[in-house]
């Protein structure tokens, strides 16, 4: 199946989309990004997703002069001329090309790429038995509330967490608290059952799932605790879990080399797993 990809205005097959070599993200990363869900070949949470996509421009002073419906378009449009059912797209806003300055440039115009794909359905044992995490060191940057596309120190937290067999990384700061995974948000369920995940500052992305998990749990009548927790009370816990476009929610069982719970997925995950996935689906 041929896969056909967005740019600059022109819908094109994979083998001829490209952007020009002096493009700011190329050379700078000086862009944005979104992962947003497919599922049943509907995109999910977009609002949320297109919101985190404005603020994120914003804060970069990054002017588009594509509406918000013209873009929505535009991401119909990929998912159904790649015959996506259940799958991701991904959407990338650049500042644009300019010969190599690091200043922005006077006059340019946003570069933005769309693609999509279908994503193959999860190993049933992540979900069944849970993963395990490994912790490195938060190097990033002070504003991680930005979805930018400059993701080093993330690419290098995901490749430990892979030489290591783990899932994810979770990423700790200097005062030894756990901020969040290389491309997840990271939560804990303590021995009262509440749900602990760091407050929205500029130490973690305003996940988008985080967010829908979060009402979710409050509509259950469970306690949401924003505040950072630390890497010990998280060896503690009864439960630990990650959330993200990508992974859902996905069920922790171990950090590093210590055990969480009881060692399986537990209850309160599990549920908040089934509430996500209706939502997901709409239902
Ligand atoms: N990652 N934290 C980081 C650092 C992330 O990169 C992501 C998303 C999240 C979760 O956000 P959301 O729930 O909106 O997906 C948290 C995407 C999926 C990625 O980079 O592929």
């Amino acid at each position: 199946m041929s896969r056909i990809a967005y740019v600059n205005g022109r819908y094109a097959p994979f083998a001829d989309a490209a952007v020009h070599i002096e493009d700011r993200g190329y050379q700078f990363a000086d862009g944005v990004y979104e992962v947003i869900a497919v599922r049943d070949g509907r995109l999910a949470d977009l609002e949320p997703h297109l919101d985190r996509l404005d603020r994120s421009l914003s804060e970069l002073r990054m002017e588009t002069a594509m509406s918000r419906g013209a873009l929505a378009v535009v991401l119909e449009e990929i998912v159904w001329r790649n015959r996506v059912a259940n799958g991701i797209v991904y959407l990338q806003m650049t500042r644009g090309v300019a010969r190599r300055d690091h200043a922005f440039p006077d006059d340019c115009r946003i570069s933005i790429v769309v693609t999509a794909r279908n994503a193959p359905p999860r190993p049933a044992a992540i979900v069944e038995r849970g993963v395990r995490v490994v912790t490195v060191p938060d190097i990033r940057w002070k504003r991680c509330d930005i979805k930018s596309i400059s993701l080093l120190p993330n690419i290098l937290a995901k490749q430990k967490a892979k030489e290591a067999g783990a899932y994810e990384a979770w990423m700790v700061d200097e005062d030894d608290r756990v901020t969040e995974g290389s491309s997840t948000n990271a939560w804990i369920v303590d021995r009262a059952g509440d749900l602990i995940t760091r407050h929205l500052d500029n130490a973690i992305l305003a996940g988008v799932t985080r967010m829908a998990v979060g009402d979710l749990a409050m509509k259950q009548q469970r306690r949401l605790v924003e505040r950072p927790f630390t890497l010990g009370e998280a060896e503690a816990a009864s439960e630990a879990f990650l959330t993200s476009t990508t992974s859902s929610v996905t069920p922790v069982v171990q950090i590093n080399d210590v055990q969480v719970g009881a060692g399986v997925p537990g209850p309160v995950t599990q549920a908040l797993r089934n509430l996500y996935d209706a939502h997901l689906s709409g239902r």
